[in-house]
């Protein structure tokens, strides 16, 4: 199989993600706790270096700061569960990926918050547009930092500053840039920041994290309270971070995958990696801008993309076709329709059928991105 969906999750892992995977199960599987036994606090030393690495990769405040979640969504609900108030103002994007939009969405017909929902334009979002659906309700600005049906990467150096100085909580998905994509909180003025384990940082599935920053101290609620393989004597959740936010057993032998996955993407660089990535792209868009009927979806800007690209069949093929005729025919994974991201489809015209995403990932070669190309031109041969 040729695999281009790494923007769903990344497959296959470094070599050292299996190792550590499989070391762990084998050796440390137990159930962490600061205050057990000698497995149960060295399963618990891997949650804390989990995060040490998390806050030295991204430039946190503190190891404590950073939440393991299951996925994306998990974290992204929290953070919004957790920091917005009744009659609190929401501003977001047509970008979103449903993580975003239906908790947001879900809030608002239910009276407790308002919404604005910024219109982006060919993939971007401007940041003036933001700044313009600011006003003094606005509790939080939540929105994606890359794409995931365009690639295309928002400017949230521009955004973060005016949201801080309007007084706003920050959120940002980092879904398809965490790993890829240079992200640095001690210059970003970033609130909270949310991503799965389990696609650029290549975690296994079942792997997210949310760094909760200081403005959230004293503000951010659980939506999930329980055990936390400490103190077990107060009759409420504990306050303090990370427990506060963590109830339940985690993911510990994710965590331990996780892990060897940042550093994996430590060794190799973010940049690196994304290079790597958009150049496989560009050999697309080369291919798409010399054959008709083809088009690509948004702007190609090489410096602002990650590595995923929505194409736009000839018509009388359909997404859902190709992607089944690549599948079956020629072996190769890709992802048709919506992407969780309707809104943004209706925006570009490309709702209810929705585009053909490819995401090539580190180990995607130029020879497999050759042989995607012949396949396409294949079946367009075959239909027009
Ligand atoms: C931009 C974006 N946000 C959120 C998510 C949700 O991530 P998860 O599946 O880890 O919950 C995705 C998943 O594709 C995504 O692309």
């Amino acid at each position: 199989m040729i695999y281009l969906d790494n923007a769903a999750t990344s497959f296959p892992k470094p070599e050292p993600v299996y190792q550590a995977l499989d070391r762990f199960a084998r050796t440390s599987l137990a159930n962490p706790g600061r205050a057990g036994h000698r497995m149960a606090v060295a399963a618990e030393r891997t949650l804390d270096e989990t995060r040490h690495l998390l806050n030295q990769f991204f430039g946190g405040e503190a190891p404590q700061r950073w939440i393991l979640t299951l996925n994306c969504t998990d974290a992204l609900n929290l953070a919004i569960k957790g920091v917005l108030r009744p009659g609190d103002h929401v501003v977001t994007t047509d970008l979103e990926h449903n993580s975003i939009s239906r908790p947001l969405r879900a809030l608002e017909k239910a009276g407790v918050i308002s919404l604005s929902r910024v219109a982006s334009k060919d993939g971007y979002v401007d940041a003036r547009a933001i700044g313009e659906a600011l006003n003094s309700r606005t509790a939080l600005v939540a929105m994606t930092h890359a794409s995931n049906v365009l690639g295309t990467v928002q400017p949230v150096e521009e955004i973060a500053p005016l949201v801080r100085k309007a007084g706003a909580l920050f959120l940002l998905d980092a879904a398809q840039s965490a790993g890829v994509v240079p992200i640095d909180l001690r210059t970003m003025p970033i609130d909270l920041l949310a991503f799965p384990g389990h696609k650029a940082l290549y975690g296994p599935t079942g792997t997210g994290a949310l760094y909760a920053g200081p403005r959230t101290d004293g503000r951010i609620r659980p939506w999930r309270e329980g055990g936390t393989g400490g103190d077990s004597s107060s009759e409420t959740q504990p306050v303090v971070l990370p427990y506060l936010l963590e109830g339940g057993t985690p993911n510990v032998l994710g965590a331990a995958g996780l892990s060897a996955g940042v550093a994996w993407v430590i060794e190799r660089g973010p940049e690196n990696l994304r290079a790597h990535e958009v150049g496989l792209l560009a050999r697309v868009v080369d291919w798409i801008d010399q054959t008709d009927g083809w088009r690509i979806a948004g702007r190609w800007d090489p410096a602002t993309h990650v590595g995923a690209l929505s194409l736009l069949p000839p018509p009388g093929l359909s997404p859902q076709d190709l992607g089944s005729i690549l599948d079956v025919s020629f072996e190769i994974a890709v992802r048709p329709g919506l992407h969780c991201a309707p809104y943004l489809h209706r925006a570009i015209g490309t709702f209810p059928e929705g585009t053909l995403r490819l995401s090539p990932g580190p180990f995607s070669t130029d020879d497999q991105i050759a042989h995607f190309l012949h396949a396409l031109a294949q079946i367009t041969v075959g239909i027009l």
